[in-house]
């Protein structure tokens, strides 16, 4: 599938460590390069602004793969019949089921709460002089909101952390992945089953109802759903907040910044955003046809990978991109991705950003990373860029 003349890079550790690093140097050579996954597969991954945005709305380019039919009864259908992997029609019915859910209008309504939860975890913190601020904060928070949101018993977040971790990793064996992903879904098929019993007032059990009354979501779709909020909710935030804190404690002068002008949060949170984008790389995509981007030839049945993180590096787009600047507009930039697949969480993880930052600098003025940043490790996923742990010294 290579274009003639041109090397296949091949994804490895070194990629989880610094996708940035390898994005640089392949945007450098070409907007779209011919790679192999750490897992082995092929594919094709733009890593320059114009193109991965054109790529994002290319209709061409579809969620569902030629021979793929989620409907025969396939261990993994009760956890792929979702709006993330499905193409129009089924992707507006799917979508428009949650959306309202999570309108910036409905969400401000959940800011109370978050306030509280955020108030509770840095009320732990504060008795500590050092913690991981991964394990401490960064995690807890986001997944105790989307449990709340969602009625899933916070009590099994250890659960489903470690079943998540293993479905958005390169690294696990076969094995690992099927022992893992059955659990999750065999630990919704019964959440499912109790809620339809005993409805609560929760997002599962308005969707079961929904699915009751207008017969309109399978039980794969609804485990499905479940599935994808509950893992879209917590890998990705847990990420912002973490990355985001790392990215302030290593350029202290735009910490001071931020400190001495809180009033521009939000527009932080968005460079943020453009600067450790969470989700390193879009889901993958497959040309149903030919598809030329960015002056290469994509054969039909092959695999885009679109590197959002790389696009919103692209000097192309932003001047002195590898800099970390709270003042510029980074407006446009792709970290929640763009066309129909726009994060559906996007006014949900901004709200928690800004409550998470608000909070960790007004309590901890002495915050300062407590390892060296080089001792730092990322999880093994290509999709996810996220921290292993984040060891922070609280108090001098
Ligand atoms: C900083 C936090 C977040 C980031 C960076 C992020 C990023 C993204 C990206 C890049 C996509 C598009 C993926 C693609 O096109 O392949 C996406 C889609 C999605 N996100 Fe988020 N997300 C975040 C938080 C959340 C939260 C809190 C939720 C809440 C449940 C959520 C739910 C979703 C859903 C359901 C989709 C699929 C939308 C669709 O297919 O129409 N995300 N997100």
């Amino acid at each position: 599938m290579t274009a003639p003349g041109t090397a296949v890079e091949h994804l490895g550790a070194e990629y989880f460590q610094d996708p940035n690093a390898v994005h640089a140097r392949l945007r450098a050579e070409r907007p779209v390069s011919a790679v192999i996954m750490p897992g082995g597969m092929p594919a094709w991954l733009i890593t320059g602004y114009a193109e991965a945005r054109a790529a994002l709305t290319d209709q061409r380019l579809r969620k569902s793969w030629p021979g793929r039919d989620m409907a025969v009864d396939s261990m993994y259908a009760a956890l792929e019949l979702h709006m993330l992997n499905s193409d129009p029609p089924d992707h507006e019915r799917l979508r428009r089921l949650v959306n309202k859910a999570f309108t910036s209008r409905r969400v401000e309504l959940l800011r109370p709460r978050i306030t509280a939860i955020t108030a509770e975890l840095l009320d732990d913190m504060s008795t500590q002089r050092d913690v991981d601020l991964l394990a401490s904060f960064a995690f807890p928070l986001p997944i105790t909101v989307i449990c709340e949101l969602l009625g899933i018993p916070v009590a099994d977040r250890d659960d489903f952390r470690k079943w998540s971790a293993t479905i958005v990793s390169d690294t696990v064996s076969p094995a690992v992945f099927e022992a893992d992903a059955g659990a999750m879904i065999r630990y919704f098929m019964a959440l499912l089953a109790a809620k339809r019993h005993e409805p609560a007032d929760d997002l599962l059990s308005a969707l079961i109802a929904t699915g009751d009354e207008g017969d309109r979501l399978s039980e794969n779709e609804l485990v499905s759903m479940a599935f994808l909020l509950l893992l879209a909710g917590h890998e990705t935030t847990v990420n912002l907040i973490a990355s985001g804190m790392l990215a302030l404690l290593l350029n202290p002068g735009q910490l001071d910044r931020l400190r001495a002008d809180p009033s521009q949060l939000g527009r932080a949170v968005e460079e943020l955003l453009r600067y450790v984008s969470p989700v390193n790389h879009a889901t993958f995509r497959f040309a149903a046809e030919p598809v030329e981007i960015g002056g290469t030839r994509i054969g039909a049945g092959e695999v885009v990978v679109v590197a959002l993180s790389s696009a919103d590096r692209d000097p192309g787009r932003y001047s002195d991109p590898e800099r970390l600047d709270l003042g510029r507009d980074s407006s446009g930039h792709l970290a929640f991705g763009h066309g129909i697949h726009y994060c559906l969480g996007a006014p949900l993880a901004r709200l928690e950003a800004e409550i998470a930052f608000s909070g960790l600098l007004s309590r901890f003025g002495s915050m300062r990373l407590a390892v060296p940043a080089e001792s730092l490790r990322w999880r093994p996923s290509t999709l996810i860029h996220g921290l292993e742990t984040l060891p922070v010294r609280l108090r001098p």
